[in-house]
């Protein structure tokens, strides 16, 4: 295991808890597939988790970074060079308009990495410098190698993919919370998503809030609790542990 391999800070990301959802993937899967990628802090986990690894994410920033980090890790490092934080040169990095694929993924990169809780809007001041990120892209680089990378819906991957001997980890958004640029909290299907995994073939292990919506929804199936502490995206009404489900079908 390589617990330091890792590429961004992102809203709901896995950091805290990889290691827990790591000792329950099993070990004799032929693909693992993650539909909802993120920062995909659990795929980075491990030198290699199967002999296909697919990393999917609807939101085509992370998408595109991913595939810039595989392909052109050092012109993007070349371009990471040139940007200094300031709050003046962050609000520059927000628009997007007429420029490459490389250029964009610097500018996601560079936003993501000086923002507050890495939401990617607000200017974060920080103390100590983002040093090692030029580091991280080449190391990431290195490990998606032979990952495949996708920008699907999650729902359509997840029937793609279903072949009864993939192993999926799903991470999708909180029932209560934060939403994401691709979808907010309340407008995700949780329900269809339920509906898809009560059907699949293939072994699944899923991440959630503890709420009674999830909690209904996958009646049934082997539901590990598990807290940890709070972070600071997450949506925790009362006192300082925050409760994660971890849900498997086998
Ligand atoms: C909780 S985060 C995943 C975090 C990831 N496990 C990590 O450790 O960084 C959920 C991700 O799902 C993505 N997402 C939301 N709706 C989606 C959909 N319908 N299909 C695919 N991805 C989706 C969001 O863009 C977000 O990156």
């Amino acid at each position: 295991m390589n617990k330091y391999k890792y590429l961004i800070s992102w809203i709901g990301g896995k950091r805290l808890l990889r290691k827990k959802i790591a000792e329950l993937i099993p070990k004799d899967i032929e693909g693992y597939i993650e539909p909802f990628g993120g920062g995909g802090w659990v795929l980075f986990y491990k030198e290699r988790w199967a002999e296909l690894e697919i990393y999917n994410d609807l939101d085509n920033r992370l998408v595109n970074l991913f595939n810039v980090v595989k392909y052109h890790p050092c012109e993007l490092a070349r371009q990471m060079c040139y940007m200094l934080s300031s709050r003046t040169q962050f609000e520059q990095q927000l628009n997007f308009d007429g420029i490459t694929d490389i250029q964009k993924a610097a500018q996601f990169l560079y936003v993501i990495n000086y923002s507050f809780g890495a939401k990617g809007t607000t200017y974060a001041v920080r103390v100590k410098s983002a040093g090692g990120i030029i580091e991280r892209v080449m190391e990431i680089s290195k490990r998606l190698d032979k990952v495949n990378i996708e920008n699907k819906n999650a729902l359509d991957l997840i029937q793609t993919y279903d072949n009864g001997q993939n192993f999926f980890y799903l991470d999708p958004p909180y029932s209560k919370g934060e939403g994401y640029e691709v979808c907010s909290t309340k407008d995700f299907e949780h329900e269809k998503l339920a509906e898809t995994l009560k059907n699949i073939k293939g072994k699944f292990l899923l991440s959630y809030d503890d709420s009674k919506l999830i909690r209904k929804l996958y009646k049934g199936f082997d539901i590990i609790e598990i807290s940890r502490h709070k972070g600071i995206n997450n949506y925790c009404p009362k006192g300082r542990e925050y409760k994660e489900l971890l849900i498997k079908n086998y």
